[in-house]
């Protein structure tokens, strides 16, 4: 039998992770951050002093560098030269220079054979932008999240992190290939007013009786 996958996608700070994380636990599933791997990607070209904004040259990066999945603690992380840089992915640089990276050709079928490799580690709940669309079509398990953006400005507000997220959804929604948008078949939630709590409750409920 072939690995389940849940694919979870939707606007930034939608809940996506927060949910992710709750349904993978809930279900012992391993949980794939594919936001992390675009960002890691971003960080990598930052640190090398490549301009994201060269697709041919973020392309070679793409190319050439040296990475590794491993799965830990029912996490998938992409380690690069051996490193996680869990923390270096999350500043206000990377995020901004990210969607730039994630609209070049190459870096999406690398970045999509990658993600589909991780069935290697079981049965799988994946966040991300074109999970139900491009990734893994072929599952039945879809979920799209949003959210009003005020409600997401105020989510990252919370988490002490400020930025235009009407930007970068407009760029991830225009880009040429696998843009963000709702799958055919997806489940679509509106998690404004919701907890994490009632949002994962209500999707668990819905594989639940379809598993
Ligand atoms: O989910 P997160 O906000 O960390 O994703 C960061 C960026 O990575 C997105 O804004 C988007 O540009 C890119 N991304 C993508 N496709 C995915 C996941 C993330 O293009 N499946």
């Amino acid at each position: 039998e072939s690995p389940i996958v849940i694919a979870i996608d939707g606007t930034s700070a939608s809940g996506k992770s927060t949910n992710a994380r709750l349904v993978a636990r809930a279900l012992g599933y391993v949980y794939v951050d594919t936001g992390a791997m675009y960002r890691t990607l971003a960080w990598y070209c930052l640190k090398l002093g490549v301009d994201v904004k060269d697709p041919e040259a973020v392309a070679r990066v793409c190319r050439r560098w040296k990475t590794e999945l491993r799965c830990v603690d029912g996490q998938v992380r992409l380690l690069v030269d051996g490193y996680y840089p869990e923390r270096e992915i999350r500043t206000a640089e990377v995020s901004a220079a990210v969607p730039y990276v994630a609209a070049v050709p190459a870096v999406r079928r690398w970045m999509k054979r990658k993600q589909r490799e991780c069935i290697r580690f079981g049965n799988l709940v994946m966040e991300g932008r074109d999970i139900g669309t491009n990734v893994f079509p072929e599952t039945e398990f879809k979920y799209y999240l949003d959210a009003s953006l005020e409600e997401r400005h105020r989510r990252r507000a919370a988490e002490g992190v400020q930025e235009d997220l009407a930007a970068r959804d407009q760029r991830d929604s225009q880009r040429k290939v696998a843009p963000l948008m709702v799958p055919l078949g997806a489940r679509v939630i509106n998690t404004s007013g919701m907890t994490p709590e009632q949002t994962s409750a209500l999707i668990l409920e819905d594989i639940r009786q379809r598993l």
